[in-house]
């Protein structure tokens, strides 16, 4: 019988990730806010947060991260084709994230660019990244998500300030030729809808200057549209590949709320155990959610060769997307 001809993959082959040291508890916030540990813990299952040093950058922190991965692909980073990094809090408007990644990492073969998707930036990046790949522009490709949201949140707003933290994780995908049934991104799904950019949204930019740049927050237009579209995204991969849930092992989503968690967990019919959980520790770290808990769970063992992942991310926008690996 013929056999099928191997397919050009993006295969994951490393992953990384960063936290700033400081760690800011509930009661922490308590001190200064009128919120109590209890209203945040059962509105959103977040316990603490990072919040990010003045050096701890969006580039410092993606440039930690994207050493991490390296090193746990042993790859040497003059061997890095290209350097994607998901991210709505930039150290500059200009130079991007990318370059100031590049050059503290010594990419010295690489491009680089930065995708302002919100919280489904690194979903966003991945499926260009996979585009590239299999296009055969580039072989080896980093994306990072890397988040100082700290640095944008209103503290005179309880309802947003709570809900986010900073920190940074990365992925490292290699161009291979492999069987259908092969590790590698399976396919991607990205979506957009700007009419609802009313509902989360940052108050300014470098290109508004009479604006502060703060985030801005409708949470329970947020939540009313998460669960839906998430479950949306998440049954289009699945269809896509012909797979019913039961075949997935793993869903890491992005962690924005325990409760948009569960409710896409519960219908897909997933049991908690296998998804992975980092937003009780993290908080919602946007871009860097996704890697940051792929990180951990591919570190800590949970995730191994040949199991099955789905991502999936909502975020301003709005934007959301999923996409299906195998590891
Ligand atoms: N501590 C104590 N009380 C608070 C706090 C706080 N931090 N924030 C708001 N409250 C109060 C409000 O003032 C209000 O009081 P009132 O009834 O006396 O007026 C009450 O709590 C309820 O406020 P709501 O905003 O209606 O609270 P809700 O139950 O909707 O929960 C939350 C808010 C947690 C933000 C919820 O809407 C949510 O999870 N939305 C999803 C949004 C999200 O996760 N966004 C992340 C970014 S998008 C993404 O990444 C997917």
């Amino acid at each position: 019988m013929a056999e099928s001809s191997p397919l050009r993959r993006a295969v994951l082959i490393g992953t990384g990730a960063y936290l700033p040291e400081t760690i800011v508890t509930n009661d922490d916030l308590a001190q200064k806010i009128d919120t109590s540990d209890a209203w945040i813990t059962e509105r959103t299952g977040i316990r603490q947060r990072h919040f990010a040093a003045p050096y701890e950058t969006a580039a410092y922190m993606g440039a930690q991260a994207a050493r991490a991965a390296l090193q746990a692909a042993g790859v040497a980073a003059d061997e890095v084709g290209a350097i994607i990094v998901g991210t709505s809090t930039p150290d500059q408007a200009f130079p991007s994230t990318a370059v100031h990644i590049q050059a503290a990492i010594s990419a010295t073969k690489a491009f680089g660019f930065d995708l302002a998707a919100a919280c489904s930036g690194f979903i966003y990046g991945l499926s260009v990244a996979d585009a590239m790949i299999r296009a055969g522009q580039v072989d080896k490709v980093l994306v990072i998500g890397s988040e100082v949201y700290s640095r944008i949140l209103n503290f005179e707003d309880r309802g947003t300030c709570v809900l986010f933290g900073d920190g940074a994780g990365a992925v490292l995908l290699q161009a291979r030729e492999v069987a259908a049934d092969g590790p590698g991104l399976l396919s991607t799904h990205l979506h957009a809808d700007g009419t609802q950019a009313g509902i989360l949204y940052v108050d300014g930019a470098v290109g508004r200057r009479d604006m502060p740049g703060h985030l801005v927050m409708n949470g329970r237009e947020v939540f009313r549209h998460a669960v839906t579209l998430l479950s949306s995204a998440v049954s289009e991969a699945l269809a896509a590949n012909g797979l019913a849930s039961d075949a997935i092992d793993w869903l890491v989503p992005h962690q924005a709320n325990r409760r948009i968690i569960d409710g896409v967990g519960k219908k897909l019919g997933l049991p908690p155990e296998r998804v992975v959980v980092t937003v009780d520790r993290h908080a919602n770290t946007s871009a860097a959610s996704i890697p940051l808990a792929l990180h951990e769970a591919v570190a800590d063992g949970r995730i191994r060769p040949g199991q099955l992942v789905l991502l999936e991310a909502l975020g301003g926008g709005l934007t959301w997307g999923s996409a299906l690996l195998r590891l």
